[in-house]
Parts: structure tokens; sequence; C-alpha cells
């Protein structure tokens, strides 16, 4: 079975982290977003991927490349437009043939494996499978209507919910799911939604499975759910004791269990809490980092105080009074405080930015 993984997106609710860097490259806990899709792919043996793109160009071809350093075989659909996830599936007709697949959006994250329904899918009754989370808002999601535990209707973010069961962005096909797309028109916003050729199946009277998550999952489209992603990923580390007599801490150091330092990092004269991960060649002096925090590679942080935030590769930040919490820092940049006179703020922000005091 081959597998399919949606990341076309433009990750607008993302930006300005988004502006250079799509949102499935996202890292979190030191590894990209789409990566965590990938894993549970491979784990049920599912290891030809298309990855639906939205030109040759992105950085998701540039880094992830044929997949060999993933151990799984990538190739790249391009979407130059955004015209919904059926449009997005249907592109992708061609890289499955006539085999069952299955499809993930490149942008959530489960602590579910799922490996057991990725693995029988294919000797099913089931027409499609979809996968299923409770949620608190169901008008933000694509719902599910379930009977005797099969789905016999969906509705893409209702304003009257019929239930609180949302799909989850994973859900398995046949070639029947191309026909239907065939068969529907762009919705209100002006997608081709997948939710309205699921409902084309379950009209024509074909089953139509269901399967309900185990733990937690994260549409990790905004910069809030980013950082509770990395926090639940983070929490998941496996105990490491306290690095002792390392080389990588100098000084007046207390670093605890849970602390993960890469190749060439150095903590000196600080205090490290775990859960935390450390990305190589970073340097953290005369500072606090806190549970749930993950550095990347190339970070400096001197004279602060941070916990529970995204701290991208080649960062610095250095003399913030205070403590930075639940943060989200891109790739290179810099927070800093200086004793010059005038004692002002100054900002260079991108585009829908905020800063918080
Ligand atoms: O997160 C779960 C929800 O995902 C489901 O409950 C909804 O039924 C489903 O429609 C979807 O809703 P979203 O509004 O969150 O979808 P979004 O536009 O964020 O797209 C999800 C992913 O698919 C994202 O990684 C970008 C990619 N995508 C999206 C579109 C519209 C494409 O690759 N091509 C597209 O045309």
């Amino acid at each position: 079975m081959k597998a399919v993984i949606l990341a076309a997106g433009q990750g607008t609710r993302l930006r300005p982290v988004t502006l250079t860097m799509p949102k499935p490259l996202v890292p979190v806990a030191n590894r990209r977003l789409i990566v965590y899709a990938i894993e549970v792919l491979k784990t049920a043996g599912l290891q030809d991927i298309g990855i639906v793109v939205n030109s040759m160009e992105s950085p998701i071809v540039e880094i992830l490349g044929n997949g060999d350093n993933l151990d799984v075989n990538l190739e790249y659909i391009v979407q130059t437009e955004q015209n919904g996830l059926a449009h997005a599936i249907g592109l992708a007709q061609d890289f499955v043939g006539d085999e069952p697949f299955s499809v993930f959006l490149g942008d959530n994250i489960f602590q579910d494996k799922m490996t057991e329904l990725l693995m029988s899918f294919e000797a099913s009754d089931d027409e499609a499978s979809i996968v299923l989370g409770e949620v608190p808002d169901p008008t933000r999601f694509g719902i599910a209507e379930l009977k005797d535990g099969k789905i016999i209707n969906v509705v893409e973010k209702p304003q009257d919910p019929p239930s609180n069961m949302a799909i989850a962005g994973v859900y398995l096909f046949r070639k029947s799911i191309f026909d239907a797309i065939g068969q529907i028109k762009p919705s209100a916003r002006g997608e081709l939604e997948i939710t309205d050729a699921i409902d084309v199946l379950i009209k024509s009277g074909q089953p139509v499975g269901a399967y309900d998550l185990k733990g937690w999952w994260i549409d990790a489209g905004k910069p809030d759910s980013i950082i509770v992603a990395n926090q639940l990923v983070l929490e998941e580390l496996p105990y490491t004791p306290a690095p002792e007599n390392s080389d990588q801490i100098e000084g007046n150091c207390e670093v605890s269990h849970r602390v993960i330092i890469g190749k060439g990092s150095k903590i000196i004269d600080s205090v490290v809490r775990g859960p935390v991960i450390i990305g190589d060649n970073t340097i953290i002096k005369n500072s606090y980092i806190g549970p749930y925090t993950a550095l990347g590679d190339n970070v400096t942080i001197e004279n602060s105080q941070i916990e529970a935030s995204i701290v991208m590769k080649d960062c610095e930040i250095h003399n913030i009074q205070g403590r930075i919490d639940r943060s989200l820092l891109a790739d290179n940049a810099r927070v800093s405080s200086t004793h010059h006179m005038p004692n002002a703020h100054r900002f260079v922000l991108a585009e829908n930015s905020y800063v918080q005091f």
C-alpha cells in the first residue's frame, strides 16, 4: 500500500514562521512535523510515499529529497493552486494507481501510531476508513456521524455539528475515491472538499469505517498548537540519567535527567531542567532552560531564562530580563537586551509577528 502526504498549504495561520519555512518543516522536539507522519507510515511498513507540494522548488523537496535519509522512497506531486484536499488527493491518482492507499495531512501529529489500522485496511471490507478524534470545538473540523461503528454522514466545519467526532487528517481509500472526487463541486469556501467525496461514497451505500484515535492529537496549524505539540512529544522522552562528568558541562551547572544534548553543544554555569532537547553546536551560558524546551543547532543562549519554547537553528538570545515562556523563534532570530542609552525596545518583526511583555 502506498501513502500520500498533503503538504502544499500556505501555512497562513503560522506566519511569519511559514513565510520562509512550509509548516510541515517546522520542528517539534527538533524533528520536522512531516517526519512524524513519515515515521508512522514506516512503522506500518508503508515506504512508498508521495508528498503533495506546491512547487518542486519547495524546501520540502530540498530537505527530504528522495527519502534515503529516512529509509523511505519519496516522490513529489505538484499542486500549484491549493484548491482543496480532494483536488490534492485527485492529483495523486497516477502515483497510487489501482491500489488502496492512505492519506495523511502534513500538519497533524499523533500519539497513536495507528499501525493496526494501516496494516489491516487492505484486507478489510471497508471502501474507505477515516480516523476520528473527539474535539471540544467541532465547528473547526470535518465532523462524522456514526451508526453501528460505520460513518453515515460527514460534514466540513459545520455551524451546527452533528457530533464532536472530528476527522483527524488520516484517511484510507481505494480507487473508488477518485470517481467520487470527480463528482463533487467546490464548496462555499471554494475548495474541493474530501468530506464531500467521502459523502458520495456513503450516499452510494459503500461501507466507510471509523477508527478512534488513542491518545493525543494536535492539528499543529498555529503557534500555540506547535508549542503544545512540542510539550507532548518532549513529555514522551524516555528517562535518561542526569549527565555527570560530561565534557559538555562546565562550571557550576545543574542539569537534570531527560536532557538530550547534541554534538559539540556546551552548557556553562547554567540550570537545565528536562525534558529538554538541545541540538548540535549550541551554547548555553549563565542561563536557565526549563522543561519542554527544544533548542535547535547553533543556538546561543546567554544570561537568559527560557522554558516551554521552540528555538530553531542559528538563533541568539542574550541578556533578557524575566523569563521567556511558550515562545516560537524561527531560524536565525535574535532577541537581546543592551545596556546602551536610550533604554528602549527595538524590533524588526516580520508580518504577523507578535511580541508580548
Ligand atoms: O486537521 C483536520 C482537518 O483538516 C479535518 O477535520 C478537516 O475535515 C479537513 O478539511 C482539514 O481541515 P483544515 O482546514 O485544517 O485543512 P487545511 O486547509 O489546513 O489543510 C490541511 C493540510 O493539507 C495542510 O498540510 C495543507 C494541505 N493542503 C491543503 C489544501 C487546501 C494541500 O496540500 N492542498 C490543498 O489544496
